[in-house]
């Protein structure tokens, strides 16, 4: 049978970066998927000028899922918290040269992950978490929240 996923997902299935735990990650997020009960957590390690320095996940999920986690590992890390908060899921599945339709749902755990691990970060820092919601309307507009 052959594989519905080209080869850069196939790649990052089969080799995952960034793989694992992250023992003093700063913000960590658990997400889940609803439509299928897949589950990722993310864990950043954020410096004091705001970059996300290490990064690290461990997904349990569809080869989508695991393929997104490690993308949107290898997109983020080094960003800025501002330049990290504009990566949504088309960028993620862009990245990925595309993933079938049925699977973009996959994709948006790792956003989803991602906005969560900032707003832990705020919150556990004591910045004030509405500048970060102001970011994130700022580049995403107003949409429902996925949970
Ligand atoms: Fe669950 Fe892909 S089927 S995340």
């Amino acid at each position: 049978m052959k594989s519905p996923y080209n080869d850069t997902v196939m790649d990052h299935f089969m080799n995952p970066r960034n793989m694992g735990d992250l023992e003093d990650a700063n913000a960590v997020a658990e997400v889940g998927n609803p439509a299928c009960g897949d589950m990722m957590r993310l864990m950043l390690k954020i410096n004091d000028d705001g970059v996300i320095e290490d990064i690290k996940f461990k997904t349990f999920g569809c080869a989508a899922a695991i393929a997104s986690s490690s993308m949107t590992s290898e997109i983020i890390k080094g960003k800025t918290i501002e330049e990290a908060i504009q990566v949504g899921n088309n960028d993620i599945v862009s990245a990925l040269g595309g993933v079938p339709e049925v699977k973009v749902h996959c994709s948006i755990m790792a956003e989803e992950a991602l906005e969560d691990a900032l707003k832990d970060y705020y919150t556990k820092t004591g910045k004030n978490l509405d500048d970060l919601n102001a970011m994130i309307h700022k580049y995403k507009g107003d949409r429902p929240e996925h949970h």
